[in-house]
């Protein structure tokens, strides 16, 4: 495990289209430190699966696959970007395939090893904020700062299925319901590293707020704390 006691971290958590993804961004932008989209990394190890047509309930082959798997990890503007393989796969993690089948692959213990130990090392090339299911809780325990944001389902729904209609052009509002139902239950009824509140999280509900609100406020309190240290 790397030494990154020197280092701030801001760790934010929760369920899908809870503001997660753009709040994390942007906040990481404002605060200029890295971001870190820890989703990212189960997506990618999702795509190869589909990709080699590995069957993603079959542990074993996912662990066998995993382990021939090459990654390299590197800063682009500030964004940690990966390789799988010499290939950059950016454009195929909101893929459908992916999008229906990463959340079995994140119930495997050995996946989730090998992503947290991998989650861990990013924090040798600096500050940053990072996002995801368990990073307050398992992968950064003593993280500076822990938020955990979350939205009603139905607000959810409605935020993944514009995202939807902007990036593929349709969607359907009860099924995208349905599959973000049913990565929650996966995801929070898994053994290892279920989704939860991290302990001493600050929870920010952000049903009624916009973008800016909520990173204003994460933005407010890590400058703060900067000024202060
Ligand atoms: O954007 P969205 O929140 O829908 O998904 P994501 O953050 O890219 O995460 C996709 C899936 O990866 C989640 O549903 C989890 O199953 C898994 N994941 C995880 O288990 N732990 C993390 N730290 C991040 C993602």
């Amino acid at each position: 495990m790397s030494n990154n006691t020197a280092k701030m971290i801001v760790a934010i958590d929760g369920p899908s289209a809870s503001g997660k993804s753009t709040v994390s961004r942007e906040a990481a932008k404002n605060l200029k430190i890295m971001y870190v989209d820890s989703g990212a990394l189960y997506r990618g190890m999702t795509w190869k699966a589909v990709r080699e047509g590995v069957d993603v309930k079959d542990a074993e082959a996912v662990i066998g696959l995993m382990n021939e798997t090459n990654w390299d990890f590197f800063i682009e503007d500030l964004v940690l970007k990966f390789t799988i393989d010499d290939e950059d796969p950016t454009d195929h993690l909101r893929s459908e395939p992916v999008r229906e089948r990463v959340a079995d692959i994140a119930v495997i213990p050995e996946v989730r090893v090998f992503m947290v130990d991998r989650l861990r090392e990013t924090a040798d090339f600096g500050d940053l904020v990072m996002e995801g299911r368990d990073i307050g809780s398992v992968v950064f325990p003593d993280a500076t700062f822990k938020y955990y944001l979350d939205a009603d389902p139905e607000e959810r729904a409605r935020r993944r299925h514009k995202e939807l209609l902007a990036t593929e052009g349709k969607g359907d509002v009860e099924q995208v319901m349905s599959s973000l139902k049913r990565r929650d239950t996966i995801d929070s009824t898994r053994k290892t590293a279920p989704l939860q509140i991290p302990l001493g999280a600050k929870v920010i509900n952000t049903t009624g707020m916009t973008i800016e609100e909520v990173v204003d406020q994460i933005v407010d309190e890590v400058d703060a704390y900067r000024t202060r240290v």
